[in-house]
């Protein structure tokens, strides 16, 4: 894993090196204020800070910023001076947006950085200052690899970040247990940015192979293995490929053993052109990103293995491309899935619920898990519901739909809880088969939810429709990747705070 920013924790220094980063408090009616520190470094600049506070406006509010660049009789050559509001606020996010929102205000011809954290009459947590790290080096994230021009900075920048805390070996320790979501993070935006005459159903399975690095066990079923499986839904979406299908099983058993395993099922299409019910010419290159739920499942995976999650673990991936051939699945053909149940394909365009209904019967056969989540970029409806601030929630758990919202709040990756009911059920009822694989323009995240359903049994289940969030979404502080690595955070969340041992 390419490291874009060293980063380092020492305890607070008398000088620090190179940009210097302080951190200053709000204070009410008031110029904002620094530690001891903060202002000692200052000192020599006489009353900068207070003049170019009030020029500026600055208060202190978390994620403002002041920049004082070259300041008089200081070695630094700039001191950004950041916001941490009312410091005992601050939450995850807030100092995780702080860590991003400083790496975007550096120079990028910066190559050290030293961050003082230290407030005035309190220490920043360990914890802190691991969110912190996390939002440089998530800020930080390039996709780039397919350009060859790259500017001479661009090519050889490498930060190095020096977080100086009263706690350095507690922040080394916490930051140790974030590192690997870090890198969760970054592997999944890889693999959805990846275009896919690259990432081949072949190459995302190898790639999943490597984390056998941090301790997961990786297991790959091949066409025959899915056939014998008799995996006919899976296998009639990419029947019309070049690429050859696969699904990737990844085991990490951290938790006690026989205690049932929670499972992550992602939905990777690697490139979904619709199929025969082709799609339109105009953004389909943003299907590359139809992958996005199985590269989370993946970047998760790794995240749990770094930190050695006290859980047992099992993430499953079906890994197809949806193409037009003259092998292809038909819009009229019925194919049989594992679970037994047929289904009419009405829209060939309506593949993921065909990979999804497959794997997470093949989960639950297989693993008996305490539940399931399910990542899926499955309908552009749940765009027209919620835009791209909230991914859809649908469950038949109000427990587990309670903890994922929760999750959400925490990590600012959030969700909203849509309906499940068997009223729904007859807009997906076929007059050939079991049911039909689209249920009309009405409802289209919820019937393809309601799809879904038939195929989790009694395992408590939830599944989160990401289409809007994990490509081409919002940038914020810490993301301006188009394949935000959507998930890896909340689902980490999720088993750290209920599901470790
Ligand atoms: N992968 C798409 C959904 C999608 C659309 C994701 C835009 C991200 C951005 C999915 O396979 C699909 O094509 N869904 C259809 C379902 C319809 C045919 C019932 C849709 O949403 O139009
Ligand atoms: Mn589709
Ligand atoms: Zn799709």
């Amino acid at each position: 894993m390419p490291e874009n920013v060293k980063i380092s924790f020492a305890k607070l220094p008398a000088a620090p090196e190179g940009v210097v980063v302080l951190l200053a408090v709000e204070v009410a009616g008031g110029v904002p204020a620094l530690a001891p520190s903060g202002d000692a470094v200052l000192a020599p600049a006489g009353d900068l800070f207070v003049r170019a506070a009030g020029a500026d406006r600055f208060e202190g509010k978390s994620g403002s910023a002041l920049d004082l660049i070259s300041p008089p009789g200081i070695g630094a050559s700039r001191v950004l001076v950041v916001g941490a509001g009312k410091a005992a606020e601050m939450k995850a996010l807030d100092w995780l947006k702080l860590g991003g929102a400083i790496m975007g205000r550096l120079p990028s011809s910066a190559k050290e950085v030293s961050l003082v954290l230290d407030l005035p009459g309190l220490d920043v947590p360990p914890e802190a200052a691991a969110e912190i790290a996390l939002g440089l080096r998530l800020r930080a994230y390039a996709f780039d690899r397919y350009k060859t021009k790259k500017k001479p900075e661009e090519a050889t920048a490498k930060l190095k970040a020096t977080l100086y805390v009263a706690d350095d070996a507690a922040a080394k320790r916490a930051w140790k247990k974030r590192e690997g979501a870090g890198e969760g993070i970054v592997i999944a935006r890889d693999l959805v940015n990846e275009p896919a005459n690259v990432l081949t159903p072949t190459e995302f399975a190898k790639r999943a192979g490597d984390l056998a690095k941090v301790g997961v066990d990786v297991e790959v079923l091949g066409e025959k293995d899915l056939k014998k499986l008799g995996m006919g839904a899976l296998l009639g979406v990419g029947q019309g490929s070049a690429e050859e299908s696969r699904v990737v099983v990844m085991r990490w058993n951290g938790g006690k053993e026989g205690v049932a395993p929670v499972a992550f099922v992602g939905k990777g299409v690697v490139f979904d052109t619709g199929g025969i019910s082709i799609k339109g010419a105009a953004g389909m290159e943003d299907m590359k990103g139809d992958m996005a739920g199985a590269a989370c499942v993946v970047g998760l995976m790794h995240a749990l293995a770094s930190r050695k999650a006290k859980v047992n673990a099992v993430g499953l991936i079906g890994l197809v491309e949806n193409m037009p051939d003259g092998k292809a699945q038909r819009p009229g053909d019925i194919v049989t899935s594992m679970s037994g149940q047929t289904i009419e394909i009405i829209n060939t365009d309506a593949e993921g619920r065909l990979v999804l209904g497959d794997v997470l019967w093949y989960a639950k056969e297989r693993f008996k898990p305490q539940f399931m989540v399910d990542l899926a970029t499955l309908t552009g409806a749940i765009m027209v519901a919620l835009g791209t601030e909230h991914a859809g929630l649908f469950s038949n758990d109000d427990t587990l739909a309670g903890r994922l919202f929760a999750a959400g709040q925490n990590t600012g990756e959030k969700v909203w809880r849509l309906p499940l009911s068997s009223d729904y059920d007859k807009l997906i009822d076929s007059r050939f088969a079991d049911m039909k694989n689209t249920g009309g323009r009405f409802g289209g995240s919820i019937t393809a939810a309601q799809f879904l359903q038939r195929f989790v049994g009694d395992v408590p289940w939830a599944h989160l429709d990401i289409a809007g969030t994990a490509m081409s979404s919002p940038a914020n502080e810490f993301n301006k990747s188009w394949g935000a690595g959507w998930g890896v955070r909340l689902l980490d969340d999720l088993v750290a705070r209920d599901y470790e041992a």
